[in-house]
Formats: structure tokens, sequence, C-alpha cells
């Protein structure tokens, strides 16, 4: 390729949002996404309308990612994909659209893992940015994922601890359920905590042996706590709404960050990054500042927009696996469980 700049298109198509993105070596020139307001009125991600929006979106959303990077179809040196985990029907839009491209054009092709992509997102290249060093840890936190991961190199990741059921962001949405809030409720527990009091109530912690979360409990004995205040004063939630979400923030979050702790000690590794949805999360990102300042960690964290699903971070592992020449053969097919 000489001193020619690789221009990758990425596609994500693995839940409720659909994205593409241009990058052009590791710079991201463009990430654009639609997301899929139809899920509002059900509480959450019904499956079947998914894919017929990103269907919908698809076409549309690459047009745009293309004419806001100012590039042509004919400019691409490859098409990287989702290929999982996330919803099956979702992952066939992307990945069959990313299928076609690649054959039509005569493009390689590039399969993503998603989590490996959430990870990646630190290290998309922007102007005065730090690209982190290895070893490093990642606590990776979405919707549907909790896990610490050491990292040697760009593609060599170990889980060394994970979630034995709920996600953080899953945590995050069903304490918004329960105060009424509509879905995806994270951001909006986010903002009501900031002008309420984190210490306002106290939910217990989950005792689980080495570096492995549990959030099912402490969702328990949130539920358990409104319902019997809401019995004694039926404007409980009402009256107490900032408390609430801020006293459930920073639970999580402090069982995130305890956890954390433990693997950084265990492993002797002070460069630290967060990534995935809940990575947005101002709590988590104030208190791992914190806690990085006390502990001497290196810190990392990702800008607002490669936190939440986005293609930029599928481009990014697509560019990274092109140099690799890591290439996908047209007969791959969706992963909705892809182990990282
Ligand atoms: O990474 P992501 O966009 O999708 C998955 O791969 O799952 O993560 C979505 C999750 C949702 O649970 C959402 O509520 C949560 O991230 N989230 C937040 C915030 N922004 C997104 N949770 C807490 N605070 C936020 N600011
Ligand atoms: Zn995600």
């Amino acid at each position: 390729m000489g001193n020619q700049p690789v221009f990758i298109l990425g596609i994500e198509s693995s839940c409720d949002d659909t994205s593409a993105a241009v990058s052009k070596d590791a710079h991201i020139l463009s990430n654009v996404t639609a997301g899929q307001e139809v899920h509002r009125l059900y509480g959450g991600v019904v499956p079947e309308l998914a894919s017929r929006a990103h269907q919908q979106n698809i076409v549309p959303v690459v047009n745009a990612a293309l004419l806001k990077a100012g590039i042509g179809m004919s400019d691409l040196h490859g098409i990287a994909f989702t290929r999982g985990p996330g919803l099956l029907g979702s992952l066939l839009v992307g990945g069959s659209f990313a299928k076609a491209l690649a054959l039509g054009r005569n493009l390689p092709l590039m399969e993503v893992n998603h989590m490996q992509a959430h990870i990646h997102a630190h290290f998309i290249e922007e102007d005065e940015k730090l690209i982190p060093s290895f070893p490093l840890l990642c606590l990776t936190v979405s919707g549907g994922h909790t896990q610490i991961v050491l990292m040697n190199g760009l593609f060599e990741m170990e889980v060394i601890g994970e979630t034995i059921d709920d996600a953080a962001g899953e945590a995050f949405d069903k304490a918004a359920k329960i105060l009424g809030l509509p879905y995806p409720g994270g951001p909006l527990v986010d903002r009501l905590a900031a002008s309420g009091n984190p210490n306002a109530y106290k939910f217990p912690h989950p005792r689980i042996p080495g570096l492995d979360f549990s959030f099912s409990g402490v969702k328990t004995s949130f539920l358990y706590f409104v319902e019997g205040q809401t019995r004694l004063d039926p404007d409980f939630i009402e009256l107490h709404k900032a408390d609430l979400c801020a006293s459930i923030q920073n639970t999580i979050v402090s069982i995130l960050l305890d956890k954390l702790q433990d693997a950084s000690n265990q492993t002797g590794i002070r460069t630290v990054l967060i990534s995935g949805g809940v990575a947005a999360n101002s709590g988590l990102r104030k208190a791992l500042e914190a806690k990085s300042a006390k502990m001497g960690w290196t810190v990392f964290i990702p800008k607002f927009e490669y936190c939440t699903d986005n293609a930029a971070m599928i481009a990014i592992t697509g560019y990274y696996k092109f140099l690799r020449k890591e290439f996908a053969s047209q007969s791959v097919s969706p992963a909705a469980r892809y182990l990282l």
C-alpha cells in the first residue's frame, strides 16, 4: 500500500443502533448512527423490530458516512462488520450488507467481535490523544456484558472477570424501569443522579469470589426497597427520584471499581481503561478519575460517542485486521454468542 492511506468502511448492527463509519488509517473521518425510537414503547429492544429498522436504515446510514467522509465507494480498501455478539436478526442485516458490498466491489472483508471493538475504540488516533500501552486492564461495561479484560496486545485479550448474571447496563436499565423511567434508562439515571445524594440509601454489595460480578441481587434489593417505601407513601419515587438514582448509581459504580481494584492488585497492572455504553456514565467516569489518583493508575476514558454502540470502533478493529491481513470469507455467518 506504500504511503497510500487505507480507507475502511465499518458497519455495526448488533442491537438497536444502525451505524456506519469511515476510517482513514487509524483516524475516523465519519461515524453516523441511526437509533431506533420504536423500542421505547415496549420498555426494551424488540428483536424483530430491530431487524426491520436496520433494514430500513442501513443504506442511508452508509451513504451518509461516505458523504461525510468525503470519499466514494471506489476509494474503499475494505469492509468491516460486526459478526457478534448480538441479536441474530440484527447481525444478519449488517453482515449480509457488508458481504454483498465486499463481493460486488471485490474488497476484503473483516469480521469484528463487538466486545473487542468496544476496547479498540481506545486505539482510534486523534490529535493530542494518548494511545494506551500494554499490558493493560479494560473494564467493558455495556447493556449485554460486564467484563474485566487483560490485554497484552491489540488482539491478545483474556477475560479475567465477568458478570454471572445481569450486565452493568442492564442493572441501570432495570433500576430505571423500577422508577418508571423509559428504556434505555441508564442515561436518565445518570442525569437525575447529578442532583441527588449518592449516600441517601444503601444497597448491599454482592459477595462474589474472584473477579466476577453480580448485579441481580442489587436489583432485587432496590426493587423491594422501592416497593416497600411506595406502600408507605405512594409519592415516594417522585419525591426521592434524584436520591434513588444517585444511590443506585453509586452502588453499581462502586461494585465495578472494587473489582477493578482487585484485578489491578492481583495482576500488578496499573494502566486501566473503561469502555462500552456504561463508560458514558458520569458517576463512573468521576469515580474512576478519583480512584486513579489514589491508586497511581493511568486511566483512559473514551469520548462519549465511542462509548455507546458505534461503527467507528468497528472500522478501527477492521483497520488493524486489514494490516494483519485477517480477512473473512464470503461464508462467514453471524455469531450471536461470540466469545472474546
Ligand atoms: O455498549 P452499548 O451501547 O450497547 C451494548 O453493546 O449493550 O451499551 C448500552 C447500555 C445500556 O444499558 C444503557 O442504558 C447504558 O449502556 N448506558 C448508560 C449510560 N449511557 C448508556 N448507563 C449509565 N449511564 C449512562 N450515561
Ligand atoms: Zn456495545
